[in-house]
């Protein structure tokens, strides 16, 4: 996000506090990429904050008044936050709310654009009638043909912690777009991705899977025979949508924002996929359990998206992502 607004000519600020560290360890820390953008980011900024000090984000951003504000800060996981109840909430609801009452009070008139997540559906999705296919799950109802549109509602579902924090700041994103008239909106992502990620077992699907290729460490599937599906899309895409909601915003939007049916896999798939790539076996093992309200088919429908954004698609593959993301950790892992 960061490298590619400032090669649109934004001056880029960003705001961390390497949090994913202390979510998951030493393998979650983003160092490596924020050192990464003050090398090669021309005019980068980076801002030693937490989004849960509503002081110091009230402050920041009054002093700088951005043009836009593209948050993206978040525990991420589901399981992680069932262990850290308060941490999650206070940085994905409550570090939510301290940006927005920033905006209001200081930048009103900038987009604000927030990363939601498609678990703000719950499990919901699991609901639609299934089919098993050979190496993945798919939906076996037409309505659902295109994947899941925003329409789908999100109350009286399972969530996990996460999902029900990220509820609070989705419906808050919407609220300040809706009741102050400001121009936000809810990106509701699929997986997203791309060689930037620091993945880990409990976040960050493709690119944990890839490490664990590379390093030949045991890939734990839980569940669902390894069928279950997700929609991945590169951070570029990502951005791209992005640019182009800050060209034409609107007021309380919400995208289910993915890859989409042509860029889903299963986790089966994706270990032939990494596997094709780096001409190394996939060492995985098989839990019977599942994770608590995991997605059993998940891909978006984008067709809202490109309906009110027509010059916007997905244009990194399912291949070149992963691609990009063997090339990453090689470099990162020296292999
Ligand atoms: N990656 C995905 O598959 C995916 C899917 C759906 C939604 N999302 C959402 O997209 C956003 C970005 O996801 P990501 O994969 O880049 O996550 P990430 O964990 O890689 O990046 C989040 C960044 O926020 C920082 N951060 C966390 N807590 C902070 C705090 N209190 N103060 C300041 N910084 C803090 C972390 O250090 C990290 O650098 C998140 O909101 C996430 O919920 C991601």
């Amino acid at each position: 996000m960061c490298a590619y607004f400032a090669d649109a000519g934004y001056e880029v600020h960003g705001l961390d506090n390497n949090q994913r560290a202390a979510f998951f360890g030493p393998a979650g820390d983003t160092r490596w990429n924020q050192a990464r953008l003050e090398r090669e980011v021309p005019g980068f900024v980076h801002h030693e904050k937490d989004v849960r000090d509503r002081e110091g984000v009230l402050s920041l951003v009054g002093d700088l008044r951005p043009a836009a504000i593209v948050h993206t800060a978040a525990q991420p996981s589901h399981d992680r936050a069932a262990a850290i109840p308060f941490e999650d909430f206070d940085t994905n609801a409550v570090g939510t709310l301290n940006l927005l009452e920033a905006a209001r009070r200081s930048c009103p008139q900038s987009p604000f654009v927030h990363l939601s997540t498609n678990k703000v559906y719950g499990d919901r999705p699991n609901t639609i009638r299934l089919k098993e296919l050979e190496t993945r799950f798919d939906y076996d109802d037409e309505a659902f043909g295109e994947g899941i549109p925003e329409t789908l509602p999100i109350d009286q579902s399972t969530h996990s912690l996460f999902g029900a924090s990220k509820v609070a700041a989705d419906v808050l994103v919407q609220e300040y777009g809706r009741y102050f008239g400001m121009p936000t909106c809810c990106l509701r992502g699929g997986c997203l991705t791309g060689p930037g990620h620091s993945g880990v077992e409990l976040h960050g699907f493709l690119s944990y899977l890839v490490k664990c290729n590379l390093e030949g460490r045991e890939y734990r599937v839980y569940g669902y025979k390894g069928k279950q599906v997700r929609d991945n899309v590169h951070s570029r895409d990502v951005a791209r949508f992005v640019h182009e909601f800050l060209k034409r915003p609107r007021s309380g939007e919400v995208y289910n924002l993915g890859g989409g049916k042509a860029n889903s896999c299963s986790v089966l798939e994706a270990f032939s996929l990494a596997e094709e790539l780096t001409g190394q076996p996939q060492v995985h093992s098989y839990v019977e359990e599942n994770r608590v309200g995991d997605h059993v088919v998940y891909y978006s429908d984008l067709r809202k998206m490109r309906q009110h954004y027509p010059s916007w698609d997905v244009r990194v593959s399912l291949r070149d992502i992963v691609s990009e993301i063997v090339a990453g950790w090689r470099e990162r892992l020296g292999r």
